[in-house]
């Protein structure tokens, strides 16, 4: 024995033929499968998920397994990767397809949300003969009818007349009750929101089945302004109906209220947010996405603020909406509504979907995480879908080319060149604009000219 005998113990052992040529095999073995782009693969995710409690998993599919019924097809929808956007930018962009949720929207994951919730909550029961009150622009509106009748409600749904047209039709066809108003202020009593909370709160008084029942209560509970009627004897105020098998079995009317309603932000916190974060890995450095209700940006938004403190959350506001100026100045606040220069209802744009001028329980769970805001005009949103359409064959609906459009302004602002991750919501398809944002001669009438350089000079 020398002075070091371990290491001649070990020369002894690797000068055998046979367990040379395995020791050297296994060496080789190793090396090979730790290429350097693997190693740099391996530690890049590390590096990010020091802070990150998420334990990451492969994307469910659903292609190889059997889905029960319509709300099986809800969610895990997945994300697309823009090619000519990308590919123009460098930076990866990316859309969450949710034009293939089963009701053609992104709103199917809140409709559902919401009647789960108050199915669980003891405030809807399935083949009571109970219905579902919504005010909404469409998209919620044909989710809810959609889910209703899988699960066994009505549906009544009242929206502003100046709507496009095609939403009534799949409205009518899924069996729903609409009621079209004119458009109003959200202080009018017969602005459609409002409207929709009246007609919940008469529900068992002017159902003829029950109007002959002596007791009708209105059921408000919180976090959402949730409007629940009964025709029960139950006194509600005592908070023992959740036992009382007469009030469980009558019909009731909801009032589902996506504005306020806390399961809005819910769907989106547990469903959206985390689906993004699975099929990016985590590396998402922005998410950008429009604001109806604000129940998207809100809920995504605070689940990825969650897993990363740095993510760049940025809303993409269209013509006449006032967020911009909230965001940007802290006041709720659109020229055009103080010029009287208005050219269309509500929130003025051609866009349908996003864009608000109140603030809504869902907006103020949105307002804390996002960091920019990007205007859109309607001339730029029409640009951009019809841009879509040449070039990666992306037939999209009216707020998810705002939303493109906004991720292309964010990526020029940043100054982002290679690399990066921009996350936006594709909400519903272009099928759902044929009258109006997809008809030329609609927009015409509108002044809104159609001009690709538009977008072709921003990618330049
Ligand atoms: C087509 C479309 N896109 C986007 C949105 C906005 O989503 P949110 O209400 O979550 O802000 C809506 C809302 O109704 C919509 O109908």
């Amino acid at each position: 024995m020398g002075w070091f005998p371990e290491a001649e113990r070990w020369s002894t052992w690797l000068s055998r033929p046979v367990t040379r040529h395995i020791f050297y095999g296994v060496v080789i073995g190793f090396l090979l499968s730790h290429t350097p782009t693997s190693f740099t693969r391996y530690l890049k995710p590390r590096k990010r998920r020091e802070t990150e409690t998420f334990d990451s998993r492969p994307i469910e599919l659903r292609s190889d397994e059997i889905v029960s019924g319509v709300t099986g097809l809800i969610g895990n929808t997945p994300l697309v990767r823009i090619n000519s956007l990308s590919d123009a930018l460098g930076v990866e962009i990316l859309g969450k397809a949710e034009f293939l949720n089963p009701g053609g929207s992104v709103k199917d994951r809140v409709a559902l949300q919401m009647i789960e919730d108050a199915e669980r909550n003891g405030l809807l029961r399935p083949y009571t003969g109970s219905r579902i009150f919504e005010g909404t622009v469409g998209s919620t509106g044909i989710s809810i009818a959609t889910i209703a009748k899988a699960r066994g409600y009505d549906a009544t749904i009242i929206m502003p007349d100046d709507v496009a047209e095609e939403k009534v039709k799949a409205l009518l066809s899924l069996g729903a009750e609409i009621e079209r108003v004119r458009p109003a202020s959200i202080i009018d009593k017969k602005q459609y929101v409002n409207l929709a909370r009246q007609r919940a709160s008469r529900f068992a008084q002017d159902d003829p089945v029950n109007s002959s029942l002596p007791h009708n209560h209105t059921l408000y509970s919180t976090p959402s302004s949730v409007v629940v009627t009964t025709t029960s004897n139950v006194d509600l105020d005592q908070n023992n109906w959740q036992n009382d098998e007469d009030f469980l079995t009558k019909p009731r009317g909801y009032f589902a209220d996506q504005f306020e309603n806390r399961s809005n932000f819910d769907a989106h916190f547990k469903g959206t947010g985390p689906e993004i974060w699975r099929q990016t890995s985590g590396r998402v450095e922005a998410f950008v996405s429009g604001a109806g209700t604000g129940g998207t940006v809100a809920g995504t938004g605070q689940y990825l603020r969650s897993m990363n403190p740095e993510v760049i959350i940025a809303i993409s506001d269209p013509d006449g909406s006032g967020l911009y100026n909230k965001v940007k100045y802290g006041v709720m606040y659109d020229r055009r509504e103080a010029e009287g220069t208005k050219r269309r209802h509500q929130v003025d744009t051609v866009v349908e979907g996003i864009g608000i001028n109140r603030m809504t329980n869902n907006i103020e769970l949105a307002l804390p995480v996002i960091d920019d805001a990007f205007r859109i005009t309607d001339e730029e949103a029409v640009a951009m879908s019809r841009y879509l359409v040449k070039h990666d064959g992306l037939f999209l609906g009216s707020s998810s080319a705002c939303n493109l459009m906004a991720c292309v302004k964010l990526v020029k602002k940043k100054g982002w060149k290679e690399g990066q991750n921009v996350v936006t919501i594709l909400c519903d398809s272009g099928n759902r604009h044929y009258s109006k944002f997809w008809n030329d001669d609609y927009l015409r009438n509108a002044d809104i000219s159609i001009n690709l350089s538009l977008v072709e000079n921003i990618l330049q």
